[in-house]
């Protein structure tokens, strides 16, 4: 069934409202940072009287203005709103100019007297490494004894891997609003994947309560993680503006102060080693993974953990030593980034199978199948090496129809013949898994919680917890009320994101935002259907549970040609006095984490696809196209396939971007080079294959019945699917000479490609 993003229509023609275009509320003030012009400095504000004076100017902030914790940081308290002392990366606000608007605080930041005394600063993973700066010990996960089992091995490889950041750059940059309604309450507008915690920082940074304070999100432009706690600082600092000049404030960061700014997908340094037998068979592998977190730790920690425990991919290994440290060093703080780490630990894992295939020259699609993980008939192949049993592996049957609907195969044997053909353009070709952990490792963020009213002439509000960043949240989440109050769309009015609705939300974010909150969507819809159910069955002089609500209407299952409309039902019941509004709330079962031991059942269940991309390369300038990419893709039973199936489009593009055309760079004062769009290459639409056929999976047994309606959460498991895309520029670099190893650096930029030619070429 196709189903329309519910604000479809707004998104094309541009009457969709955004956090940043809402701002009514008359004399509203405007926020610039004055930003530090090293990456770590001890400084000092020495004179804001000159800017203050400047025309429209109506305040600086400094860090002595806070009332409350000068800290955003979520889980560690390293965090300062304002620096006290010390500047930690190039572009970090030591104040904010307040004044009528961006353009007066702009030119009045730049009169804002700082001075700085420069400090070394480690601009690198590897400068993290040599001053033995981390963000925390380090972590380690494990099964088995890898050392023995590696030494032990019939062959063994290691190597070396740098793995790049990746600029969010959602269409909508950080905004949010505040203002202080009649009562003194605060009121946020926030452009934020989770309005709870921007309301708890919030009201931590201003020293007040929760209770004081409400943030709403109606939609974001995008967040792809960054706005999961990085939404959290420019809410914040507009909050302090509005509570000292007690006028509303509203800010809005440029794309430059955004890409300077904030955190992005953290850079990694995996150094690995893997031992196998002669078939490719994996033995035991031995990782590693230094992670670049920045200034801050925000969500490092989690998001290391996820790289950890994604490294096996789809793939079981008996022996596994994983020890990962969080570096901490002079540049943004990097943050929730779709994927959450697991794509980085994904890019080992891919990198590892293909070296086994070369080294042995087997065909990597073969060793990659050879190693996957077997259905639970094969209990000592099927656990992965934190713990946790891979049930409901869909992925061979998978992987068997993509192999064979994309004729991958016969395009083998024709690439392989085109480069016989062509010495200066090489065609390759590859298939990679994907199997993606669903459920926060945070256990406690794994609930949700929905409010729905239905009014006396029978029509809907809903509301819930989750956030609508694009991903089509709203929209899944009125199929479930929908659907189970079998009513039509119409009738509901889905509301925007507030904590005085549902408190104590989580972010959204791990994709299981359709997950949660659709089970406390179904919750709810349950609970006011078991208070309708009698009436209408006093009204058909039925049993209770014969009682049906379809098609706006309620009838009998055994009689069903005597029909009440919804509305009917529902004025009756309101004439009896029966309550119209339940709250709904879901956690999930089942999962639990012992984050010291790295072991347990963290992911309530696995998603699962695969995609193959095939590309032709050209070996005088390394620039690539991608020929053709077929994605199959396990989201369960659909609740809205048009969605999911730009879920699907929409990650793997992302993904495409990350591995082959993102590339961060920084000066070695530690500035962002790339940040513009100018400098910075993100994927267009003339980056999309040429052949771009994207199917859903449909299983051959029953649905799962403990997701809601049988679904699966897809926000972030094809992002994953790009790796295919990676490894298939590597078969087309291999094929330029007869390697048994090709080195490639991530993102495989037309540099990066031709660097590995020439490798390739010289051999
Ligand atoms: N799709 C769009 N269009 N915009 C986004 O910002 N974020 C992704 C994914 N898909 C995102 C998106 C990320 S990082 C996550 S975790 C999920 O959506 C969150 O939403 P869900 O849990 O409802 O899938
Ligand atoms: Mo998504 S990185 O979990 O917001």
């Amino acid at each position: 069934m196709s189903l329309r993003h519910e604000s479809a229509v707004g998104h094309v023609t541009g009457r969709a409202i955004y956090t940043d275009e809402q701002h009514e509320p008359a004399g509203m003030l405007s926020l610039w940072p004055v930003q530090a012009p090293h990456a770590h400095a001890r400084f000092r504000i020495v004179d804001t009287s000159a800017a203050r004076a400047m025309p429209g100017v109506r305040g600086v902030l400094v860090a002595s203005d806070i009332p409350g914790e000068n800290n955003t940081g979520p889980i560690k308290h390293d965090e300062p709103l304002i620096p006290v002392d010390t500047v930690e990366f190039h572009g970090q606000a030591v104040a904010w100019v307040i004044a009528v608007d961006e353009a007066h605080a702009r030119a009045a930041a730049a009169a804002v007297q700082v001075h700085y005394e420069p400090l070394p600063a480690r601009l690198s993973i590897a400068d993290a490494i040599a001053d033995d700066a981390f963000h925390m010990p380090a972590t380690r996960v494990a099964r088995g004894d890898a050392a023995k089992a590696l030494a032990d091995a019939p062959h063994r490889i290691d190597g070396e891997l740098h793995i790049g950041g990746q600029d969010h750059f959602y269409l909508e940059t950080q905004a949010s609003w505040t203002a202080l309604d009649a009562d003194g309450l605060l009121q946020i507008v926030a452009s934020t994947q989770h309005p709870s915690e921007t309301q708890a920082i919030v009201a931590h940074v201003l020293g007040i309560h929760a209770h004081r304070v409400l943030c709403r999100c109606l939609r974001m432009g995008g967040g792809f993680g960054g706005k999961e706690t990085q939404a959290n600082p420019y809410a914040a600092i507009a909050a302090l503006a509005t509570w000292i000049t007690r006028q509303p404030v509203r800010i809005k960061l440029q794309r430059q102060l955004d890409m300077q700014m904030t955190g992005k997908r953290h850079p990694f340094f995996a150094r690995y080693r893997a031992g196998f037998d002669d078939n490719g068979l994996l033995h035991a592998i031995a990782v590693d993974l230094v992670a670049d977190g920045g200034w801050s730790s925000d969500l490092s920690p989690p998001v290391l953990m996820r790289t950890m425990v994604h490294i096996d991919n789809a793939y079981f290994v008996p022996h596994v030593e994983i020890v990962g440290r969080i570096a901490k060093t002079h540049l943004a703080s990097n943050t929730a980034f779709r994927g959450f780490g697991g794509p980085q630990g994904m890019v080992v894992g891919e990198e590892i199978l293909d070296r086994v295939a070369r080294h042995l020259r087997l065909p990597a699609h073969a060793v990659r199948e050879r190693n996957f993980y077997r259905p639970a008939q094969v209990p000592d192949r099927n656990t992965t090496h934190y713990g946790q049993p891979v049930v409901d592996n869909h992925l061979p049957q998978l992987w068997a129809q993509l192999l064979h609907d994309s004729g991958f195969a016969a395009r083998r044997d024709a690439a392989t013949d085109f480069n016989a053909a062509h010495p200066h353009a090489k065609r390759g070709i590859a298939i990679t898994p994907v199997k993606f952990g669903i459920s926060f490792n945070k256990t406690e963020y794994n609930q949700a919680g929905a409010l729905v009213h239905i009014y006396a002439d029978g029509s809907i509000q809903l509301n819930h917890g989750g956030t609508e960043m694009g991903q089509g949240l709203h929209t899944k989440m009125i199929e479930v009320a929908r659907r189970t109050l079998g009513v039509s769309r119409e009738r509901i009015q889905l509301m925007a994101t507030s904590t005085d609705k549902v408190p104590n939300t989580s972010a959204t974010a791990a994709s299981s935002g359709s997950d949660l909150n659709g089970q406390a969507v179904k919750a709810a819809c349950d609970t006011l259907l078991a208070r309708l159910a009698p009436v209408a069955a006093t009204l058909l002089q039925g049993a209770v549970g014969d009682v049906v609500f379809a098609d706006d209407g309620v009838f009998l299952g055994s009689a069903s040609e005597r029909r009440l409309s919804f509305e009917e039902v529902v004025g009756v019941a309101y004439h009896e006095r029966v309550s119209l509004s339940a709250t709904g709330y879901y956690r999930t079962p089942v999962i639990h984490w012992d984050p010291a031991a790295g072991q347990g059942h963290p992911f309530y269940y696995f998603a699962y696809g695969a995609a193959v991309s095939e590309v032709e390369l050209c070996g005088y300038t390394g620039v690539h196209r991608l020929l053709r990419v077929d994605l199959l893709h396990d989201v369960g039973e659909s609740i809205a396939e048009h969605i999911d199936r730009g879920q699907i489009e929409g990650g793997f593009v992302q993904g495409l971007g990350w591995l082959t055309c993102e590339e961060l760079r920084w000066n070695a004062k530690g500035k962002l080079l790339t940040d513009a769009p100018s400098t910075y290459k993100i994927p267009t639409l003339g980056d999309v294959p040429h052949a771009f056929h994207v199917a859903l999976f449909r299983r051959s047994d029953a649905p799962s019945t403990n997701v809601i309606f049988g679904s699966k959460g897809v926000g972030e498991p094809p992002l994953m699917l790009a790796l295919s895309v990676r490894e298939a520029l590597r078969d087309a670099v291999a094929a330029f000479g007869d390697a048994r190893a090709v080195a490639l650096a991530c993102p495989s930029t037309p540099e990066a490609l031709l660097t590995a030619i020439d490798a390739v070429r010289a051999r």
